[in-house]
């Protein structure tokens, strides 16, 4: 074990060692947008555009997908089993297409719930292929065990009939955290590269996003702070699960965890429920889209936007300072929500 404080150069070459896949189109671009900085009253605002992985739609979660199906493949695996969420996932549309690009099978456990949308990330879902094996639903998506027990059932299965499973139990992984230490020496460079040094990293995330800006800035020793947005009313717990899957990606690439539970932050803003959007975040989606052509999703970054612009009102940074969104995606499941943004957004904007 290494002690903290970690060059880049170093980080960089543990990340490096560890198997990997390639198929998200990287470095995403970080780009300026003077007119919602306006609106957010700083200097400059500047998105990281994560959801331009360029797999199916974009997101976070390709990002995850290369160090996972890195390890599958590794490991000799044939089939990913994987899931979780419900039938609106953006991680179960990542896993297929990731699988899909490598050339291995997917077995998804998907949530199934009343009133559930067909349209958006679930279409694209069915375009994609892989299996999907529907269980109750949970509409706070709080109960991962229950879909962690089936999909261990599905490795049973599939065991039994001579394949070799990958369980991916959840994306809180530890090399989840590593795909965002990556991002993280990914925006350092990039930042460098600009001259410029954001004083604030903002994203959307209570989970691998949040602890890989995390750890890999406490590892670098970057000036900034890394602000998480949540996407759904505040959970007991979620810092203690983050704080263990960024120990294991410490671990992962053998240095010591620099991170403690008090280091993390994460504004809320999920409210009011999972995947219902708020007045702000309609708002906020409205605003990105007309004032920069940025487009958001109803159920993650919206939310996270508004949430960075209330903490930005709450807590004003100094006249001078740069401030970094990460846009995690999620656009596949604006299809979905034809029916709010016809009532709460494209309405309000004509009146
Ligand atoms: C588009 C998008 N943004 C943000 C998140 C939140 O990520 P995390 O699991 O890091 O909290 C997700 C999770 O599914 C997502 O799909």
């Amino acid at each position: 074990m290494i002690a903290p404080m970690v060059s880049a150069e170093e980080l960089r070459k543990r990340v490096d060692a560890l198997p990997r896949q390639n198929f998200a189109i990287l470095p995403t671009g970080l780009q300026s947008v003077p007119r919602l900085a306006a609106l957010a009253g700083v200097r400059e605002l500047l998105v990281k555009r994560d959801d331009l992985t360029g797999l199916a739609l974009g997101g976070n979660k390709s990002r995850l997908m290369e160090f996972i199906l890195g390890e599958a493949v590794a490991e000799g695996c044939d089939v990913i089993v994987a899931g979780g969420g419900g039938e609106q996932s953006n991680h179960a549309v990542q896993c297929v297409a990731a699988a899909n690009r490598v050339g291995v099978d997917a077995v998804i456990v998907l949530q199934s719930r009343p009133g559930a949308r067909s349209n958006g990330n679930a279409l694209l879902h069915e375009v994609l292929g892989g299996h999907t094996v529907w269980i109750d639903s949970d509409p706070q998506m709080q109960d991962r065990t229950s879909a962690g027990a089936h999909m261990h059932l599905e490795a049973e299965r599939l065991r039994a009939q001579g394949r070799r499973p990958y369980i991916l139990e959840s994306s809180l992984h530890a090399l989840s955290v590593v795909a965002y230490v990556d991002a993280t020496l990914e925006l350092y460079g990039q930042v460098a590269e600009a001259q410029t040094t954001p004083t604030r990293i903002y994203v959307t995330s209570e989970g691998a996003a949040l602890g890989g800006f995390l750890l890999g800035s406490r590892l670098m020793d970057l000036p900034w702070e890394v602000i998480g947005l949540d996407w759904r009313p505040t959970q007991s717990g979620t810092s203690a699960r983050l704080l263990s899957a960024i120990s294991a990606a410490a671990s992962a690439l053998g240095v010591s965890n620099p991170v403690a539970e008090a280091d993390i932050i994460i504004h809320p803003t999920g409210g009011p429920a999972y995947g219902v959007g708020s007045a702000q975040s309609w708002e906020a989606l409205l605003a990105a889209a007309r004032l920069e052509g940025l487009i958001l999703d109803p159920v993650y970054t919206a939310k996270g936007f508004a949430g960075m612009l209330e903490d930005l009102r709450e807590r004003p940074p100094e006249p001078e300072q740069r401030i970094v969104f990460v846009h995690t995606g999620g656009v596949g499941a604006v299809f979905a929500y034809e029916a709010e943004l016809r009532r709460h957004v494209i309405k309000s904007a004509s009146k």
